[in-house]
């Protein structure tokens, strides 16, 4: 996979120096180009974007700061849990063992790489199936992240890591034309999407996983403080 990793950064114009670089074009009310994508952003230029009353604008990152984890390895994390998750519809469980290297190999790209500042990328979906695994993925990255900044142990970073990687797999057992419905769920459908979480829970189980943090991951990723579902997006 051909990917670049995005090293931008959304300014506000106020803040600009003079010397940023735009990622975006930006056209005049009468439609004509101030700024392409590629050019500096020049005083006279800033001058102009307050004046159209333009707040924010993408710029690039001067320093480019290489990616905790790098798209091929997230491509590869995404296609051995698409892997683990496509068994489990078969065998009701998941080989925890292919997850555990998985989310490790995560997890030790984001602590060697932590420091100072930091990068994350995340990969383009592909196809609408394609979501599932790689939003997997993501948060486990994104969950190490936080857990880094926490201070929590590689203990609990580990489990951590696991949990983010397979908190939706109880999707493999939601029907393809609600998983994949490209319109917003009817109430019944929705109320089917919910269970997830609930197949999800007895997936782990069933793999005898049943440390309290991966098995509550699964079950409450969707569960707000008052104990209300988290919305209706099905993240
Ligand atoms: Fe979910």
């Amino acid at each position: 996979m051909d990917l670049e990793p995005m090293q931008a950064i959304l300014k506000s114009v106020e803040s600009l120096a003079g010397v940023e670089i735009s990622l975006e074009t930006v056209r005049n009310p009468d439609g004509t180009v101030l700024i392409k994508a590629g050019d500096k952003i020049t005083l006279d230029k800033i001058e102009q974007l307050k004046d159209n009353g333009l707040n924010r604008i993408w710029v690039k990152v001067e320093e480019v700061v290489p990616p905790l984890v790098e798209p091929e390895k997230i491509e590869q994390a995404k296609q051995e849990i698409q892997r683990v998750f496509r068994s489990a519809v078969e065998k009701f469980k998941i080989e925890s063992e292919q997850v555990w290297r998985v989310s490790q190999t995560v997890l030790s790209d984001i602590m060697s790489n932590y420091g100072e500042k930091i990068s994350l990328v995340f990969l383009v979906q592909q196809t609408d199936e394609d979501y599932t695994y790689t939003h997997e993925v993501h948060v486990s990255m994104i969950s190490s992240l936080v857990g880094m900044e926490l201070g929590l142990r590689v203990e609990q970073l580990s489990h951590l890591a696991f949990a983010a990687m397979v908190h939706d797999v109880g999707k493999v057992l939601i029907p393809r034309e609600i998983l994949l419905a490209p319109r917003r769920l009817t109430p019944e459908e929705f109320e089917v999407m919910k269970k997830h979480v609930a197949f999800g829970e007895r997936i782990v189980r069933k793999s005898g996983l049943n440390d309290d943090r991966v098995v509550s991951a699964v079950r409450d990723h969707h569960e707000k403080l008052d104990g209300r579902w988290l919305s209706r997006r099905f993240n």
